[in-house]
């Protein structure tokens, strides 16, 4: 399947639009595609009591699986200074996604672009097959 990341990461830059970031002033949009060609997006949503806040990828992610996704082969993530998904988001990106999943940061502004892997963002991971 060819992947039109652009419009993944229009996408992902349309969500940031939303992001409710009262406390950091950091918004981050996330998008992620399935396999079977769905893109759903998300930002992140803070809260008063800082951890119950949700990053931008995580909120992508969880809408898709529970849509019925499980299967997802591309994120997109725009925040203003090509920030990367923290450690929490990599872990649950892993877990439905393959080593060769794309990993796409864009800037907010202008076509500033880091194209990775999901194998290079989260080197040794732990998945499913560990409790099989
Ligand atoms: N944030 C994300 O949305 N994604 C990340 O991967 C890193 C951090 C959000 C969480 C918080 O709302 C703000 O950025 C500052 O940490």
């Amino acid at each position: 399947m060819k992947i039109d990341l652009e419009k993944l990461v229009a996408e992902a830059r349309h969500a940031r639009r939303n992001a409710y970031a009262p406390y950091s002033h950091y918004a981050v949009g996330a998008a992620v595609l399935t396999r079977s060609g769905k893109i759903y997006s998300g930002c992140n949503i803070e809260n008063a009591a800082y951890p119950s806040g949700l990053c931008a990828e995580r909120v992508a992610i969880f809408k898709a699986v529970s849509e019925g996704a499980r299967h997802l082969i591309a994120l997109a993530v725009v925040t203003a200074n090509l920030g990367s998904p923290c450690g929490a988001c990599r872990q649950v990106f892993s877990e439905f996604a393959d080593d060769d999943a794309l990993v796409v940061l864009a800037s907010a502004r202008g076509k500033q672009r880091k194209q990775l892997t999901m194998i290079e963002i989260l080197p040794n991971r732990f998945g499913p097959h560990h409790l099989r």
